[in-house]
């Protein structure tokens, strides 16, 4: 036991791991206030406002006070910010009428100081199935506010985008996610489009395993993503190393492009040279691919699975 305590306090890398604080454990609200300095945020519209859904009791669905969403505004680093967290824990993270109008006001007013001289930067902590299925078309606008807002405020001051995992940021809310002035993700994050389940259900079990997680993460994972430059910085599960690339993320300031404009650079990637299929590779960024097929623990051995591998590397 003594021996143990003494090689533990020999060696730095050990003492971080002993230190460390997950960040993806944290619940919505808890992962705002600690992404802010401590002790300054204060967050509006919180559960007690009751401000939520009118939508989901009438389909036998339990709502929740806060609907999904906490805003948080304080100090990022010395500087005003607002932190919108979204509730992975609640309906999957989807956005509807009350929770995508609270994300949109927070950016409204954010960009409201900005353009009054009073800036103010906001981060987004995405865990998330996108539009709330159960509210349809209003969730489908409240997404549509959201990008119009964050277009507006990130002119004027960076908004900055992080999926931490577990569910990561999917549908509607991953095109906030693309129009996100830096995206910062962690090797348990994701970042997709269409859900696993979706792809599958419309496309079939060849065409995507939805049960094959080692695959959903060499397509969706955050290691995959970082490396083919949809996110500026891939983090340790940690609450200081999550905060320091956010800070990070913010000082470097508005980018006279946005990724998403950069259509050049996209339009390359799909077009590399195999009939406008991606081909993206992980060799030589120090990012170990994926599990071959039946190598994983939770690999299923199908042909669909082994060639959307073979597409990956
Ligand atoms: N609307 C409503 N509920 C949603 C949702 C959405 N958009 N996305 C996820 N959920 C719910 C699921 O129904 C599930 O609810 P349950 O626990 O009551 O069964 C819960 O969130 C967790 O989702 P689950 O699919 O079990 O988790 P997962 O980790 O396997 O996958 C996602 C997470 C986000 C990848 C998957 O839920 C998904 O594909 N969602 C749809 C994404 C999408 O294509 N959205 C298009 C709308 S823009």
């Amino acid at each position: 036991m003594s021996d143990l305590s003494v090689s533990v306090a020999e060696r730095p890398e050990l003492q971080a791991l002993w230190h460390r604080r997950s960040f993806l454990e944290l619940d919505a609200r808890a992962r705002a206030f600690c992404v802010l300095d401590e002790g300054t945020g204060s967050e509006y519209c919180g559960p007690f406002d009751r401000i939520e859904s009118p939508w989901l009791e009438p389909q036998g669905l339990v709502p929740q006070a806060d609907d999904g969403v906490v805003v948080v505004k304080g100090l990022l680093a010395g500087e005003p910010c607002v932190v919108i967290g979204v509730e992975g824990a609640f309906q999957g993270g989807s956005i509807g009428e009350v929770s995508g109008a609270k994300a949109t006001c927070a950016l409204q007013l954010a960009a409201r100081d900005a353009r009054a001289g009073r800036p103010i930067s906001a981060v987004l902590l995405l865990e998330t199935g996108g539009v709330r299925l159960q509210e349809g078309t209003l969730g489908l606008n409240a997404v549509a506010e959201i990008l119009s807002a964050l277009l507006e405020l990130r002119s004027m001051r960076p908004v900055i985008g992080v999926a931490a995992g577990p569910l990561g940021s999917y549908g509607g809310m991953s095109i906030v996610a693309g129009l996100c002035t830096r995206m910062v993700l962690t090797r348990e994050g994701r970042l997709g489009f269409n859900g696993a389940q979706v792809i599958e259900s419309e496309a079939g079990v060849a065409e995507f395993d939805s049960s094959d997680r080692a695959l959903i993460w060499s397509v969706n994972g955050g290691a995959q993503r970082y490396a083919t430059g949809l996110a500026d910085a891939l983090v340790l599960d940690d609450v200081p190393a999550v905060r320091r690339a956010v800070i990070t993320a913010v000082a470097a300031g508005v980018p006279e492009h946005h990724r998403s404009e950069e259509l050049g650079v996209l339009a390359a990637r799909l077009s590399a040279g195999d009939g406008g299929q991606a081909r993206f590779s992980l060799t030589g960024l120090g990012i170990p691919p994926a599990p071959g097929p039946g190598q994983g623990p939770l690999a299923a051995s199908h042909p669909g699975a082994a060639q959307q591998r073979g597409a990956q590397s």
